[in-house]
């Protein structure tokens, strides 16, 4: 094993922390825009999604605390996750561009459709939409994982996935009808 040659200062336990956050990225995921409503409605991209629990029936989230989103979620009882089809690229880059606009003008480059037991915007042509209560949050080092009770589960099969590996975005093109096992 090689040893890096960063300050000890910028090191943790686990080395360089732009090393490790590489490492992690060897783990594929799919892509969510995790979203607030009420008087400054946010979304953000987030691939740290999990599914948690059938009973109850929880996801989770983990929200960097330096994020404007961390904010929304603190203040918020209710929030949603839309989980990103193929094709969703540029929905990804936008909710993770720190240079969007602040508020509802954030979603009129993608357009939002109203949740139905939830004030957080769904992101449209989406293949999943999650409305949840939030139920729990745990301390995660610099980030803070948010649990939610779903409320709402929404599946739009046939849109395919949105997947983040190694740093890149790229489509899993939906299966024709009955190829799942
Ligand atoms: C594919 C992808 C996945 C991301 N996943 C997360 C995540 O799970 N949690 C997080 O806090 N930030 C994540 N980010 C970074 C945030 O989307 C980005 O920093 C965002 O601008 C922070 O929100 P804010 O603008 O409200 O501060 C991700 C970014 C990308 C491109």
């Amino acid at each position: 094993m090689s040893t890096l040659a960063v300050p000890s200062q910028d090191r943790t336990r686990a080395g360089d922390p732009v090393r490790l956050r590489r490492t992690f990225g060897a783990f594929a995921t799919g892509v969510t825009v995790v979203t607030v409503g009420g008087d400054a409605p946010r979304g953000m991209t987030a691939n740290s999604f999990t599914s948690v629990s059938l009973d109850p029936p929880l996801i989770l989230v983990c929200v960097g605390k330096d994020a404007v989103m961390h904010r929304g979620l603190a203040r918020s009882e209710t929030f949603s996750v839309s989980v990103l089809g193929a094709g969703q690229e540029g929905v990804a880059r936008h909710f993770a561009d720190r240079s969007r606009p602040m508020g509802a003008g954030q979603f009129d480059a993608v357009g939002r459709l109203e949740g139905l037991v939830c004030d957080a915007p769904l992101i449209p042509g989406a293949a999943a939409h999650f409305e949840c209560e939030k139920w729990r949050e745990y301390d995660g080092g610099d980030h803070t994982i948010y649990l939610g009770e779903v409320l709402r589960a929404e599946d739009l099969p046939g849109r395919g996935a949105l997947l983040f590996h190694r740093g890149r975005l790229r489509d899993l093109a939906p299966e024709p009808p009955g190829a799942a096992v």
